[in-house]
């Protein structure tokens, strides 16, 4: 596995390797990796000959008092996990590097979309995701691309953009990984204390009474979502939203349609946890 920290000799590198035929898949990372992150990996290496990831943590999708500066940098623990993988190429640029001008041209996504749930908590996050995901593709050039389901609407506005900037990208949803108690995987469960970590399982659990809702046949969306809210808030938690929507374009669906997801954000004393699950 090579670690690249400058993107002309990472492009120099996977120029050879698409000049030779190579098929190239990227994912993606703020590094702090865990397994999520890894089933993203071995997905990729399914799809491609040769795995690009990079590791990054974008100052643009933090907004002020976001946890930028605590975020974890664990090069060493990631190296060896992406070399497990089955990671070929990282690209690991310091910030001069990515944004050595203050980046004033930004992607901006569509507003139906990205302002919606999480775009509506963290005002310029999808804008910061987008700026530098358009900003690493054009860097990797990929063939195809993993992204996982734990950050659903994420996945949305990458695909959104891609098929609105003709990016000739294939993206590919991993399947959101879970601790056995339920909580799906995330680098901020590192956050939370013993005692959170043990409560952390009750948005999974909100998720999945509304989903046993839903799917035995309730379509009082607003009342499965204040039962989800009193939930966890009766547990200490302040939710942020929970929210029943077309998996299609996260809007709030009629009665009688089908393929529906429930997204949710709260925080769990100061950590801020999110997840998902599609009925
Ligand atoms: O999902 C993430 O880790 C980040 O939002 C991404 C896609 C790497 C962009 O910084």
């Amino acid at each position: 596995m090579r670690i690249h920290d400058t993107i002309a000799g990472l492009r120099s590198t996977l120029d050879a390797l698409r000049a030779d035929g190579a098929r190239i898949a990227f994912v993606p990372t703020m590094g702090n990796l865990h397994e999520g992150h890894a089933s993203l990996m071995r997905e990729a290496a399914r799809r491609a000959d040769v795995v690009v990831t990079s590791v990054f943590v974008n100052r643009l999708q933090f907004g002020p008092g976001e946890d930028f500066d605590r975020y974890p940098r664990t090069m060493d623990a990631d190296c060896a996990r992406m070399r497990e993988a089955g990671v070929a190429h990282v690209f690991a640029p310091d910030e001069a590097e990515l944004y050595p001008q203050a980046q004033t041209l930004q992607v901006v996504p569509d507003p139906a979309l990205a302002g919606l749930l999480e775009g509506a908590f963290r005002p310029g996050f999808f804008t910061g995701v987008a700026t530098v995901v358009t900003k690493l593709f054009n860097i990797v050039q990929p063939h195809v691309a993993v992204f996982g389901k734990k950050d659903y609407q994420q996945l949305m506005v990458i695909r959104q953009l891609v098929q609105q900037l003709a990016l000739p990208i294939d993206i590919v949803a991993g399947e959101t990984l879970r601790a056995e108690d339920g909580l799906a995987l995330s680098s901020r469960n590192g956050y939370l204390s013993p005692d959170e970590r043990s409560r952390a399982v009750q948005l999974h659990q909100a998720l999945s009474a509304a989903r046993d809702a839903l799917r035995a046949g309730n379509r009082d969306f607003t009342g499965i979502e204040q039962a989800a809210t009193a939930f966890l808030e009766a547990h200490g938690w302040f939710p942020q939203y929970i929210a029943v929507r077309r998996q299609a374009d996260l809007q709030s669906p009629a009665a009688h349609e089908s393929s529906l997801v429930i997204l949710a954000a709260a925080l769990l004393g100061s950590t801020r946890l999110i997840d998902n699950l599609e009925v």
